[in-house]
């Protein structure tokens, strides 16, 4: 079940008209579908980041990948790697499921890769809105929700800094392994509060300096490539500014789970 009459136009936010392949705009944006996914990037992105994960689908989802990245991020302590990677990505789709209770719910995988939490939360949500910058991932992520049959998911393609939904969409937003990669993150989350329902619930996974992880060769090699390690106290005021309440968390290495609540306005 594709759900194609709810997007937005991702720059001055208008509804758009989808006839065919095409949505078109008022102000004069048009958009395609790429690969049968709707494409709503309005930058070219010429990050090293951002092209890194259309060479990763292939293995993106195996042991031995995560289990490199948990390593990486201090947050697989105990072998063998092939019990743990997938206790760890149970424990987040435990997380998720019991942060965002997607019974029945609107809910927006932002960053969603290959899908992995977008197939896990499509068991009990009413629709996922799966979106990533990245049309390898999105390709991939669309074979295996092909194979798993689940007609709840709607794949998208746009940048979190300019999401193609309309204000108030969600109730719930998940975002997994990707805050840290986002270039703006103040412009990222006033789009995420923008498209949630009053009170709904966000759930991140990302990574903080406080963790085990501390090397400090490990954090320039990445910050050179764009990636930002948060501080807690950075987070929660992060949050505080662009108006999500009732933070709480909890740290593995350097990995960290969190959850908040879009404020009223
Ligand atoms: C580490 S992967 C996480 C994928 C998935 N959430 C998971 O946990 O398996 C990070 C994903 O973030 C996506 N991404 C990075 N910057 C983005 C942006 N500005 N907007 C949308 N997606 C972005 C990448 O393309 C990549 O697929």
């Amino acid at each position: 079940m594709k759900n194609y009459n709810d997007f937005s136009c991702p720059t001055c936010k208008q509804r758009l008209e989808c006839s065919g392949e095409l949505f078109k705009c008022d102000c004069g944006n048009t958009f395609k579908l790429l690969d049968d996914i709707p494409d709503f990037l309005v930058d070219s992105h010429t990050r090293e980041m951002d092209s890194y994960f259309d060479n990763v689908p292939e293995y993106y989802e195996s042991v031995s990948y995560l289990s490199r990245i948990y390593n990486f991020f201090g947050c697989l302590p105990t072998q063998p790697e092939d019990l743990m990677v997938p206790i760890i990505i149970s424990s987040i789709q435990d997380g998720l499921n019991r942060i965002l209770n997607p019974n029945s719910k609107l809910i927006l995988d932002l960053a969603c890769g290959t899908g992995m939490y977008t197939r896990s939360l499509s068991k009990e949500a009413y629709h996922v809105w799966a979106v990533d910058l990245s049309i390898e991932m999105l390709k991939k992520a669309k074979l295996k929700i092909k194979e798993d049959n689940l007609e709840n998911i709607t794949l998208v393609r746009a940048d979190a800094e300019r999401l193609p939904f309309p204000d108030g969409q969600f109730h719930g937003v998940s975002c997994i392994g990707a805050m840290q990669l986002f270039r703006d993150i103040d412009a990222t989350l006033v789009e995420i509060k923008r498209v949630m329902k009053e009170r709904g619930t966000l759930a991140v996974m990302t990574y903080v300096k406080e963790g085990v992880w501390k090397e400090e060769e490990h954090q320039e090699y990445l910050e050179k490539l764009d990636i930002h390690f948060f501080e807690v106290k950075e987070i929660e005021k992060l949050l505080e500014q662009n108006g999500f309440g009732k933070f709480q968390y909890r740290i593995n290495g350097s990995m960290i789970m969190f959850s908040c609540t879009a404020n009223k306005e």
